[in-house]
């Protein structure tokens, strides 16, 4: 491997920035200033919301979906949930708007939901919708100091909230095997092994990646392009699987998942509808598990947690006990976004909305 400064040469700093800013432009998110909800009138028409019904929201970001249910329904009643401090902020500041306290802003994992519910006596089987929008807000992508992005240099942190370490502390003592095996898990990244002995053998000679473009760096040298074709047949920064996959193992994102579809039929009433966006096949494919009670052991966590420090997850009664069949699919195809949204809106590129109702 190159000495870091004659690495950095060769990669060349501002053509890397060139390529970032078309890459982020052109395959990633269209930027704004806040979050542009995604699949918004499916999710809201799904959920069925009317008088008096009692929602939880486990992804509440900027509350983009909360709004569309109070919308149709305005005397709703919403448990707002989000790990993020901020957008907990934000859920704040839409309970100020209802003074009733028909909006319950919930700081949390899905994994603390059960605690969060027994503090307050919210009991299972109590709620007619619950909804996720999975994956990473526009306000955690577009602020360069979160670390989730390689289009702005910044400190390498990744945390949706702050419970756990940060990515730079991650890349500072993960083993090489460990790193790849998430390179290749949950980023679908090929040249898995290349790029984690290039971030291993430069922590030993140069010090800790703590950076954004560090790491953005580092995976461009160890492989001969900066750039590649995604399935989508786009132009994407090499490192944009690399990001993903740190971040998803970071956050224990596919745990988190996992345990949450479990959440969803207990607390939801029968009849209740529980509406999921996911955003890649990782996601998909546990929540279409979940959906068809397909349901194995140790789908959502094929890397070990003993660097991020979760403690959570799931018993086996539990698993056992999802095995009969709890939901009827209410459309039949999966919903994506209209040609329209994604011009609107890039991020909707890659959304699937599935939507059922308990039926058990
Ligand atoms: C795509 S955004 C949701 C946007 C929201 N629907 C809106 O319209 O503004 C996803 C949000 O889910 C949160 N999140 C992701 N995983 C979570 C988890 N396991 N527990 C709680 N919140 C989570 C993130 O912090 C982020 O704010």
């Amino acid at each position: 491997m190159l000495p870091r400064n004659k690495l950095f040469k060769r990669t060349n700093l501002s053509a890397i920035r060139n390529i970032l800013q078309y890459t982020n432009a052109a395959t990633t998110e269209t930027r704004s200033p806040a979050h542009i909800p995604v699949l918004f009138e499916e999710t809201i028409n799904f959920l069925n919301a009317g008088p008096s019904k009692v929602f939880i929201d486990m992804t509440f970001g900027a509350g983009g979906h909360s709004r569309g249910i109070l919308q149709k329904a305005p005397d709703a009643t919403i448990y707002a949930l989000d790990r993020d401090p901020i957008a907990h902020d934000h859920s704040k500041q839409l309970a100020a708007e209802y003074p009733d306290g028909q909006i319950i802003p919930l700081l949390g994992k899905f994994s603390d939901l059960p605690q969060l519910l027994k503090e307050r006596n919210i009991k299972q089987g109590t709620f007619d919708g619950i909804v996720f929008d999975l994956g990473v807000s526009s306000m955690q992508f577009d602020e360069s100091e979160r670390g989730f992005s390689y289009s702005k240099n910044a400190f390498l942190d990744m945390r949706m909230g702050h419970e756990q370490i940060t990515a730079a502390e991650l890349l500072a003592k993960i083993d090489e095997p460990d790193l790849a095996k998430i390179l290749r898990v949950y980023g679908g990244e090929k040249a898995a092994k290349r790029i984690a002995r290039t971030i291993v053998e430069s922590r030993s000679a140069f010090g800790k990646t703590e950076t954004t473009q560090q790491l953005a760096e580092l995976v461009a040298s160890s492989v001969s392009q900066t750039y590649r074709l995604n399935k989508l047949q786009r132009r994407s920064h090499i490192a944009t699987q690399t990001f993903q996959a740190i971040r998803i193992f970071l956050n224990n994102e596919l745990n988190e998942i996992n345990y949450g579809m479990i959440l969803a039929q207990r607390y939801l009433k029968k009849g209740g509808r529980l509406v999921i966006i996911t955003f890649h096949s990782l996601e998909d494919t546990i929540v279409k598990r979940h959906i068809n009670g397909n349901i194995i052991e140790g789908m959502a966590n094929p890397v070990p947690l003993k660097y991020s420090g979760h403690d959570l997850i799931h018993d086996q009664d539990v698993m056992e006990s999802l095995a009969e069949k709890t939901w009827r699919q209410l459309h039949k195809r999966v919903i994506v976004s209209s040609e329209k949204e994604i011009a609107e809106n890039a991020r909707s590129r890659s959304a699937k909305l599935r939507a059922v109702e308990k039926v058990n």
